[in-house]
């Protein structure tokens, strides 16, 4: 069974309340979708997206008992704004985002997410992504490549790695890339895989995950009502460096450097901080979902503008 990541601290912090209208940007199974509905009872509702048609086909049958007051859409959540206005609603109640990929897709080989399962070099949410993983393993340049690698698996490795990638091509499966970076960077470090960081740092370029966070931000808040709350949770430090620096920014009132001695740039906060460090899971959660370690949840509010 899939277990949704600081599911209690979510559900406190977002308030649902029955008669609200709460949208979750990331349904996958719909672990956070259930409790949002369930403690928003009779009357709340809930919008929930997923880009990937087989999550939201779990979260459909784990939510049929809600009925109407659910609404299910395919759909990336950068386009959060436009689905909602099609289901007729305007500012919603609060807002959750639990960023990455679900344990369903990690463990379903054929997505090749994971290097623990023999799979094609797949990696993306839905079909519809031009790119795959292996597209860009076997085709991309060496400086591409180290720059994925780099960037968005903070790999110090990436020259190395690269260059061992390109000898070994074409490479097909999860596997056999898995074996490719283990030869060039031996064995695990503690207790993770050494191509943890390359798997990690492709599914982000596949998908476009970090530019799809920077987007998704201010769409967010723009469309949360005074008091609403927006919810995210991040599973590595290029995603909650993001999250952090927009709410920090967010919620203060002139972005003047310190020299500045007069307000020119008349910036308003739009958001108060409701989690002023990020929550993290307790000692049993981590005990039960060992997958949960990395996760960082942080919270916000929606002022009125002065
Ligand atoms: C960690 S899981 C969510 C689990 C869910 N909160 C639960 O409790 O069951 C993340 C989900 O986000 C989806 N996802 C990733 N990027 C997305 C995007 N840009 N738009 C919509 N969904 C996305 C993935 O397909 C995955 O199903």
């Amino acid at each position: 069974m899939h277990v949704s990541v600081l599911y209690k601290e979510v559900i406190e912090g977002l308030q649902p309340k029955s008669g609200g209208r709460y949208i979750d940007g990331t349904t996958g199974a719909g672990g956070h979708a259930f409790g949002i509905l369930e403690s928003s009872s009779p009357k709340g509702e809930l919008l929930g997206l997923d880009r990937d048609p087989s999550a939201l086909k779990v979260a459909r049958e784990r939510l049929k008992e809600f009925g109407d007051r659910l609404h299910l859409r395919q759909a990336s959540y950068v386009e959060m704004e436009n689905v909602a206005r099609e289901i007729g609603w305007g500012a919603v109640n609060g807002i959750i985002l639990d960023l990455g990929l679900s344990s369903l897709q990690l463990e379903d080989a054929a997505r090749g997410f994971a290097f623990k399962h023999e799979g094609p070099l797949d990696m993306r949410f839905d079909s519809a992504t031009p790119i795959t993983a292996a597209d860009l393993v076997n085709g991309g340049s060496p400086d591409e490549l180290a720059d994925i690698l780099f960037k968005f698996g903070e790999e110090h490795n990436a020259r190395r790695i690269v260059k061992a990638i390109l000898k070994a091509r074409p490479i097909n499966t999860t596997q056999q890339l898995a074996a490719v970076v283990a030869a060039t960077v031996g064995g695990k470090r503690g207790d993770v895989h050494p191509a943890t960081r390359t798997f990690q740092a492709l599914r982000i370029a596949v998908n476009g995950e970090l530019d799809a966070v920077e987007k998704v931000l201010p769409l967010a808040v723009g469309l949360l009502a005074v008091g609403g709350r927006l919810a995210v949770i991040s599973f590595h430090s290029l995603e909650d460096r993001l999250v952090k620096n927009f709410f920090r920014r967010e919620a203060r009132d002139c972005l003047c450097p310190p020299e500045q001695v007069v307000c020119v740039c008349r910036h308003k906060a739009s958001v108060k901080e409701i989690t002023r460090k990020p929550m993290t899971p307790s000692e049993g959660e981590l005990r039960s979902n060992p997958r949960s370690r990395s996760a960082k949840l942080r919270i916000v509010e929606k002022i009125l503008l002065a």
